[in-house]
């Protein structure tokens, strides 16, 4: 992540340039809401002056006494409480607030917000609003992607809301993963500087109508190949499947349509894709080319770069060859990636390879990009040192034809997410 994003709006001296500025908060009512207490601390940390509005169902998740007392000032919550009205009334809640801030922004209050409605206080005080607002989703992940929610994302952009995307992962809800979780509060922090120092765009990594992947269609490899040398034996390398594994699934989460053809690996199958098995280089082109058209391929499998020639149909006997031990002759496998990408009836728009080096690692899959005519190469490092081969962690560099992104040491799973998040924004990108 782009470290000023998060940390940049600081001045020289050590002061933030948010210092004395006025946040209105609207609490939705979600499971999330509990990470607003953090939030209002960090936001007055930097001087920030918060008042809040808790909605009905966010007294579900938070109190206002807590949150009276973090942010030194009463709570709002009724429209129709006369108190309220009489000392302080919705349109003066907008008027002395710099920015509004709704979090959790849930799939209900989005809803109104689209439509206009003004049921409660925190939806009157967004639909009489001329301030700024920023709206932090968080919902389940099948909520998230529904159509009617994006369009109602879709519908606040046009209307000049900023949103701060909704993180990929596990929700609250046990078995449930995907987009949908409340960014996290230092992302929020960030975004909300961003947003009152007056930031264009203060979009997050994340997955709004930008990163949906919904009516796209994926085809991922994974895994390695098995070459037969005989019935019982095989040739066969140490990947494990799992950054393929990790990529279908990312995938299907942002709401791909996914066809993981993977070779024989340890994994459980990702939630959400079709699979295809596959043993040989032979057979994963075979069911590459039934898979296609797609609009994206993702080439994560370690092929094997040879075969045996003729394999034996039965097993190898000991001896078979007199006293000597029998030769394997090789042949060239098909390049699957290659073919592909060199298809013009069959590639899809956005063409990504792998690059598995242990040396000259950028320069190398600089290289391959270009030989295997693919639109980007992840690079990684895969000498064994680094335990990247069949480890739960990867360090990669995404190489496009703007340049190279070097990217931390992260989990495969993040790499995944990532990588497939820049997809879908390149796809926006070039076809919106
Ligand atoms: N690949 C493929 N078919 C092959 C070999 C590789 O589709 N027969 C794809 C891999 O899935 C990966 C990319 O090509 O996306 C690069 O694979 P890699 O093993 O790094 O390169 P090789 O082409 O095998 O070249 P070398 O072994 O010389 O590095």
């Amino acid at each position: 992540m782009n470290v000023r994003r998060l940390y940049g709006h600081r001045k020289r001296n050590g002061k933030c340039d948010v210092d004395g500025k006025r946040v209105l908060l609207i609490i939705g009512g979600g499971i999330a809401a509990y990470k607003c207490l953090d939030l209002v601390r960090r936001l007055r940390e930097r001087g920030v002056r918060v008042r809040v509005v808790l909605t009905e169902a966010g007294t579900r998740f938070v109190t206002p006494l807590s949150l009276s007392a973090l942010t030194n000032d009463r709570v709002f919550g009724d429209l129709f409480s006369l108190d309220d009205e009489r000392e302080i009334g919705h349109i003066r809640l907008s008027r002395e607030a710099d920015l509004l801030v709704v979090a959790p922004a849930t799939a209900d209050l989005l809803a109104k917000m689209a439509g206009g409605h003004a049921d409660d206080l925190a939806t009157a005080v967004l639909l009489a609003t001329d301030k700024p607002v920023l709206a932090a989703p968080a919902m389940n992940p099948r909520m998230w992607l529904h159509p009617a929610t994006q369009r109602n994302v879709a519908q606040l952009e046009a209307d000049g809301v900023t949103f701060v995307p909704p993180g990929i992962g596990e929700m609250a809800e046990r078995g449930e993963a995907g987009p949908g979780r409340l960014a996290e509060v230092p992302d929020l922090v960030s975004a909300i500087e961003a947003a009152l120092a007056g930031a264009a765009n203060v979009g997050a990594e994340g997955s709004g109508p930008r990163h949906s992947l919904a009516g796209r269609r994926i085809v991922v490899t994974s895994g390695p190949t098995h070459e037969p040398i005989d019935p019982v034996r095989y040739i066969a390398n140490r990947s494990s499947g799992k950054q393929g594994h990790a990529i279908a699934a990312a995938a299907a989460a942002l709401g791909a349509d996914v066809m993981l053809i993977s070779g024989p690996v340890n994994l459980p199958d990702p939630p959400g894709v079709s699979i295809v098995r596959i043993e040989t280089a032979d057979e994963l082109l075979a069911a590459v080319q039934a898979a296609m058209p797609a609009d994206v391929g993702i080439f994560a499998a370690a092929v094997a770069d040879w075969r045996v020639a003729n394999a034996s149909g039965q097993k190898i006997k000991k001896g078979a060859s007199g006293s000597s031990v029998p030769t394997l002759e090789l042949v060239e496998n098909p390049d699957v990636l290659r073919t592909i990408a060199r298809d013009r009836k069959v590639r899809p728009s956005l063409v990504v390879g792998f690059a598995a080096e242990t040396q000259d690692v950028i320069a190398n899959a600089q290289k391959k990009r270009k030989s295997k005519a693919c639109d980007w190469i992840v690079a990684n490092d895969v000498s064994p040192d680094t335990g990247i081969m069949g480890g739960d962690r990867n360090t990669v560099h995404l190489v496009t034809g703007e340049g190279v992104e070097s990217w931390p040491d992260l989990a495969k799973e993040e790499v995944a997410q990532r990588l497939l998040l820049r997809v879908a924004e390149e796809l926006a990108r070039s076809e919106p």
